[in-house]
C-alpha cells in the first residue's frame, strides 16, 4: 500500500450516511484533482463505504478505511463488522482504539490488541489511536500512558517488522474541544512514539507515519503539519464540511 505524506485523514464518526456521503464526495472531488504529494483517507460510517468506493473510483491518492471492526472473521456477533467485510467494501485501513471507542464504549487495551492482530491477518493496515486524558497529562503520565497503549495495541501483531502500520496521537482533552496540542507538544509526543515504534518495529518504525489529531481545523492544519515528526492529521469535526475539509486536505 503506497501512501504519500502528508496523510490527511477524515474521521466522520457517526455522520454522513450514503446519501450525504455521495453529495459530499461530489462536491469534494469536483474541487480536489489528483494530488501526488499527499494521501487523503476517509473513515466514513461503514454503511457508506460502497458509496464512497464508487465515488472515488480509480483515484489512487484517496483511500478508505473503517472506524472499527470486530476481531472474529464471521459468525453470530450481531451488529459487528469483520475485517474481511471491510476489505470487500473497499477499506484499506482500520481505525483501532479511537478515544471514543476507549472512553465511550469501554474498549480495553486487550481488545485493541485483538483488533490490530485481526487487521493484520486480514491484510489491512491498522491506524492505532493513542492519547492521554487531561488528568493523566496533569499528573505527568502522558508519555507512559501513550507508550503503554502503543505496546499493548501492537502486542499481538506478528509482522511489525515488515508490514505497514499507522499511528495517530490524539490527546483526549483535544478531541472535539477546540483545544489543540501546541506544535511543540505534538512533536514531543511524536518523538516518544517514534522511539517506541523503532523498538517495536525495528527499522520500519523509523518510517511509520504518525498523525496528530484533536481539534484540527483549516486554520491550524498548516502549522501542525509543519511541526517536526508530524506526518499527517486525523480530523473529526473539520472533515464534515466539504469546504473546510478541502482547506485541510490542501494544507
Ligand atoms: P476532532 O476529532 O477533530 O473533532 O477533534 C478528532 C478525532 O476524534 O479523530
Amino acid at each position: 500500500m503506497t501512501m504519500n505524506r502528508p496523510i490527511l485523514a477524515a474521521n466522520w464518526k457517526m455522520n454522513n450516511g450514503p446519501t450525504s456521503a455521495r453529495e459530499f464526495m461530489k462536491s469534494f472531488l469536483d474541487q480536489y484533482p489528483r494530488q501526488n504529494d499527499r494521501t487523503v483517507l476517509f473513515f466514513p460510517p461503514a454503511i457508506s463505504l460502497t458509496t464512497m468506493a464508487a465515488a472515488i473510483a480509480d483515484r489512487r491518492d484517496i483511500m478508505l478505511g473503517v472506524q472499527n471492526v470486530y476481531w472474529k472473521d464471521q459468525g453470530a456477533f450481531t451488529g459487528e463488522l469483520s475485517v474481511g467485510m471491510a476489505r470487500d467494501a473497499g477499506a484499506r485501513v482500520v481505525l483501532v482504539g479511537h478515544s471514543e471507542r476507549r472512553h465511550v464504549f469501554g474498549e480495553t487495551d486487550e481488545e485493541t490488541a485483538l483488533k490490530c492482530a485481526a487487521v493484520e491477518r486480514g491484510g489491512l493496515t491498522p491506524l492505532l489511536c493513542v492519547g492521554e486524558l487531561l488528568d493523566q497529562r496533569e499528573a505527568g503520565n502522558a508519555e507512559s500512558v501513550v507508550v503503554q497503549q502503543l505496546r499493548a495495541g501492537f502486542s499481538q501483531m506478528t509482522q511489525l517488522a515488515t508490514r505497514d502500520v499507522l499511528v495517530a496521537y490524539e490527546p483526549v482533552w483535544a478531541i472535539g474541544t477546540g483545544k489543540t496540542a501546541t506544535p511543540e507538544d505534538a512533536t514531543a509526543m511524536h518523538s516518544v512514539i517514534r522511539k517506541e515504534l523503532s523498538a517495536l518495529c525495528g527499522d520500519r518504525g523509523r518510517i511509520t507515519p504518525i498523525l496528530y489529531g484533536g481539534s484540527v481545523t483549516s486554520a491550524n492544519a498548516q502549522t501542525l503539519l509543519g511541526a517536526p515528526q508530524v506526518d499527517g492529521l486525523l480530523v473529526g469535526g473539520a472533515s464534515l464540511d466539504a469546504g473546510s475539509w478541502l482547506a485541510v486536505a490542501r494544507a
